[in-house]
C-alpha cells in the first residue's frame, strides 16, 4: 500500500498516513481553515532568508499587524452572516525585493510597496472593505483570470482562453 509521509510542524515527528487517512486529514483541515470560502489572498514578503525589500524586523511587524488586524475585524474568519474569509500567507520573498514589504493581493492581483502597518490598515479599510485599489501605494495591477475553472485531470493551461492578459503597471506615485 501506498504511504504518505505528512510532517505537521517542526516540533513533530512525521506521521504516516495511507492516501485516504491522508484526504481525510486534508478535508478536515479545508473545512477548518474555510478554503473553499476564501474570497481574497494575501501574500506578504516577510521573515525573509534573505531580506532586500525591507529588513526582517519591518516585515516582521508588518506581517504581526495584518495578522493583528485581519483576526480583531473577523476578516479571517467565515461566520454565518458572511460566509467568506481573508487569507494571509507570509511569503519568503516575493522576488521584487525592493521598496518592501511587498504584498499583493489575489485574485485581485494588486501589488502594493511599502506595506507597513500604516499602509496595511489603508489596504485593509479602502481595499479589501472598500473595494476600492490605494493607489498611493499601489504599483501593478494585474487581476489573475476568473473564469476558468480547472477539472481535475482534463484540462491543461493552455484551454484558458484568458490566460494571456496584458497587464497594467500602476504608475508610482512620490509621496
Ligand atoms: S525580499 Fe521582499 S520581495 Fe524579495
Amino acid at each position: 500500500m501506498n504511504e504518505i509521509v505528512i510532517k505537521t510542524s517542526e516540533e513533530t515527528a512525521p506521521t504516516i498516513q495511507t492516501p485516504k487517512q491522508s484526504q481525510d486529514s486534508l478535508s478536515e483541515t479545508i473545512k477548518t481553515l474555510g478554503l473553499p470560502q476564501i474570497q481574497r489572498h494575501l501574500f506578504l514578503c516577510a521573515d525573509q532568508t534573505n531580506p532586500k525589500c525591507c529588513s526582517k524586523a519591518v516585515s516582521l511587524e508588518a506581517w504581526d499587524y495584518l495578522k493583528r488586524r485581519l483576526k480583531e475585524l473577523g476578516l479571517d474568519q467565515v461566520t454565518e452572516a458572511k460566509p467568506s474569509c481573508i487569507f494571509r500567507t507570509k511569503a519568503n520573498c516575493l522576488r521584487v525585493c525592493m521598496a518592501g514589504p511587498i504584498l499583493v493581493i489575489y485574485p485581485d492581483g494588486v501589488w502594493y510597496r511599502q506595506a507597513t502597518p500604516h499602509v496595511i490598515e489603508r489596504i485593509i479599510q479602502e481595499h479589501l472593505i472598500g473595494n476600492k485599489i490605494v493607489e498611493d501605494y499601489a504599483f501593478c495591477n494585474h487581476p489573475l483570470p476568473q473564469k476558468f475553472v480547472p477539472a481535475f485531470g482534463s484540462q491543461t493551461l493552455d484551454d484558458n482562453p484568458s490566460s494571456h492578459l496584458d497587464h497594467e503597471i500602476i504608475e508610482q506615485k512620490t509621496e
